[in-house]
């Protein structure tokens, strides 16, 4: 079948948990025909199977990829394996949606370490903590500070942590020093106001003649993915010489990723998203930017942590009558099949987990109260005399504490 034979088809064969970005997704002919036109050329030179598949798409959503794959009747078995969301997690605590956090492959994180690094030199991470921390496995460096507003990004390399300049703060507020730098490597949220504004800040903090390594959305990550890049593109001509290394950056699988996905019916290798290396020698560095430019998208959440997994709790979610904590989807099991912040159902999500499990919330004090006696006692018997749990009728309290369960998992039994 010839790409442009293909037309964009309804949800054929639709995934289990199948969200509504995805639909929007199918209804945008023209990100439907660029995937299906990387299909076609897989299949035509002999790839079969989801990971072949997400190999060549370009970051396309992989649940879109599936069903591309369908609807072109290209669906062996083996690419509908059944998932486990189990993958090797190598981070304690786990890393979060909300935080956008997708780390870079160890030899990714240390491949951008040597191409920014070197004897004498200095360096800023922005919202780059595995390259901060393979910047310090080498000797010589003059200064590496790293801006990253989760501070537990520090507490999983804490063995590095006392030898790094950290700055905890959203990159909106930090006042980073103009000209002082050799190289600034950047890995903002995937948005364009926040693209724009962190490749301001780091080709500021760089010197003339800097280099500024900034990790770059792939062409099929979203519908509206090309003319995001083409304005990140056209900024850092702006400001200097660009070059792009497409599809240099692998980010290793987090779990909420694996978990999500699996909960969509799929499971993706460990390291399938990658993302375009753009390095910009800067040669007209702009003016530091002043005040804060890149909007907060969300209000800010509180996050607990329970034994190695991570809690973002909305303590502003609206006090309404019913039960403390209920399935978003009608899902007895509190699986969540999404990681986009266009799904429809986010804005009603209240408490979300590091292994992709989220509720609605209408008593944000009581959930809050509890998810710090489980983060102080890192055990469930810590519920057994909790008094904000005695204070509760007895059949709302047994729901609420099968809900904790079905949410937080046998992790703490
Ligand atoms: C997409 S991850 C990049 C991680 C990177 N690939 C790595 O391996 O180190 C984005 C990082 O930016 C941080 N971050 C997100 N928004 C931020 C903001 N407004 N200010 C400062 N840090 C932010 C997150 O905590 C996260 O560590």
């Amino acid at each position: 079948m010839s790409p442009s034979a293909v037309v964009p088809s309804p949800l054929v064969g639709a995934l289990p948990s199948q969200a509504g970005e995805i639909e929007v997704d199918l209804a945008d002919a023209a990100h439907c025909r660029a995937v299906d036109a990387r299909l076609a050329q897989a299949i035509a030179r002999g790839a079969r199977s989801l990971d072949e598949a997400l190999a060549v798409t370009l970051g396309a959503d992989p649940r879109l990829v599936a069903q591309r794959m369908r609807a072109l009747g290209w669906a062996p078995p083996a690419a509908m394996r059944p998932a486990t969301g189990d993958a090797a997690q190598p981070w304690d605590p786990e890393l979060h949606a909300r935080d956008f956090e997708w780390y870079f492959t160890p030899e990714c994180a240390a491949g951008l370490a040597a191409r920014a690094g070197g004897p004498g030199r200095s360096v800023l991470c922005l919202g780059t903590p595995t390259v901060a921390f393979a910047l310090l496995e080498a000797p010589g460096l003059r200064r590496v500070t790293l801006v990253d507003r989760n501070p537990l990004a520090l507490r999983r390399h804490h063995h590095h942590a006392a030898a790094l300049e950290a700055w905890h703060d959203d990159l909106a507020a930090a006042r980073v020093p103009a000209g002082a730098y050799d190289a600034a490597v950047l890995d903002a949220p995937w948005y364009p106001d926040a693209l724009r504004h962190w490749l301001g800040v780091a080709a500021a903090a760089v010197r003339p003649g800097g280099t500024v390594l900034l990790a770059l959305l792939p062409a099929l990550h979203r519908p509206s993915a090309p003319a995001e890049r083409a304005a990140v593109l056209a900024h850092a001509r702006a400001l200097g010489r660009v070059a792009i290394d497409p599809g240099r950056l692998r980010y290793a699988t987090p779990r909420f990723e694996h978990e999500a996905l699996a909960t969509a019916g799929l499971s993706v290798p460990a390291a399938w998203r990658r993302a375009d290396l753009l390095e910009l020698t800067v040669e007209r560095p702009p003016a530091p930017p002043v005040g804060p430019v890149a909007p907060a998208r969300e209000p800010a959440w509180v996050r607990f942590v329970i034994g190695p997994q991570v809690i973002h709790l909305d303590p502003h979610a609206p006090t309404e009558p019913g039960d403390a904590l209920a399935p978003i989807d009608g899902r007895a099991d509190f699986r969540y099949g999404s990681i986009s912040t266009r799904d429809p159902r986010r804005a009603t999500i209240g408490v979300w987990t590091s292994r992709s499990r989220v509720a609605r919330v209408r008593r944000p004090e009581l959930v809050a109260a509890l998810l710090e006696r489980l983060a102080a006692a890192g055990q469930r018997r810590a519920l057994d005399h909790a008094p904000e749990l005695g204070a509760l009728p007895a059949d709302e309290r047994a729901r609420l504490r099968r809900a904790l369960h079905a949410l937080l998992g046998p992790a703490l039994d």
